[in-house]
């Protein structure tokens, strides 16, 4: 199964360190082409600069699309959209996804985005509920569960973020914990496609991970409740894990069963670091 690994800027870089990011991954990538196409590589940036990479990877999608040509002795004429949509479009190394989307397709909602406009910039993904979202600006299971129905609306694949704190887990209690959060924001929805991202908040930017059986007891749980509770109204969701992944601990984390992929922060901000890390899925 390809494994997903997305890259969350969170609020970091704007578009000098863009662009730098952008020449270093795309150094590393092309040298290892083959292999890093076997991964499903997502680029979580800032609002602000969600069009701006879609432009920049729209470029290099037309430059790769002319060497294509050139090796097969073609030109562009006669070739047909949707082949040019394949290579430009399906075939960029990278996929966009937002950090956040607001459950209203519009309206007097001031400093919000809406799924419909992230999609309109290009965007394939979209984080919902990350821990510092919920914290940050009181985000309940229920505001949650309308942001996903609006994402999915607009056919967006949501990163569905849970995870416990630390008081939660020194109570025993995360395992519940967790099956309340992924029962209260996925009540009404209907999908074929969804990420669960398990990121124990005690573990995002501490330097702390949980341990093996830790998260596999997790990615256990979620399987379990999408194949009782959820089977007839969304696939088998892909489980990703978030909360201090580098290149030393991601080959491991990938290797537990049931982790589809990782959610990375603070390394993915350094691209060599983010290919090394999405190496370790191959
Ligand atoms: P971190 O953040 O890798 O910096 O711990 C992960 C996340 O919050 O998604």
């Amino acid at each position: 199964m390809t494994k997903i690994i997305a890259a969350n800027w969170k609020m970091n870089n704007v578009f000098d360190e863009a662009d730098e990011w952008l020449d270093g991954f795309f150094k590393g990538y092309s040298a290892n082409y083959d292999q890093f196409k076997k991964v499903e590589m997502l680029i979580c940036p800032p609002a602000i600069l969600l069009d701006y990479i879609d432009s920049e990877l729209m470029e290099d999608g037309f430059q790769f699309l002319e060497e294509v040509l050139k090796k097969e002795g073609r030109t562009l004429e006669g070739v047909s959209a949707e082949e040019i949509n394949k290579i430009v479009v399906e075939g960029r190394p990278l996929k966009i996804c937002a950090q956040d989307c607001h459950f209203e397709e519009s309206g007097s909602f001031t400093g919000d985005i809406s799924a419909a406009m992230l999609k309109k910039v290009g965007c394939e993904y979209v984080i919902i509920g990350h821990s510092e979202r919920r914290a940050n600006h009181h985000e309940s299971n229920e505001i949650i569960a309308k942001k996903i129905a609006a994402a999915v609306k607009q056919n967006l694949t949501p990163i569905l973020c849970v995870g416990e704190s630390k008081e939660i887990r020194d109570l025993g209690k995360h395992l519940h914990f967790v099956y309340q959060q992924i029962m209260q924001s996925l009540a009404d929805i209907k999908t074929e496609k969804l990420v669960i991202a398990y990121e124990p908040i005690w573990s995002i930017g501490t330097g702390l991970t949980p341990t093996s059986e830790q998260i596999a007891e997790m990615s256990k749980l979620i399987k379990k409740i999408f194949a009782e509770k959820f089977s007839d109204k969304i696939t088998q969701p892909f489980i990703l894990y978030g909360g201090s992944v580098t290149s030393q601990n991601s080959g491991e984390i990938l290797k537990i069963a049931g982790i589809d992929g990782l959610l990375v922060g603070k390394a993915s901000l350094d691209a060599n670091e983010f290919l090394k890390i999405c190496s370790s899925a191959f």
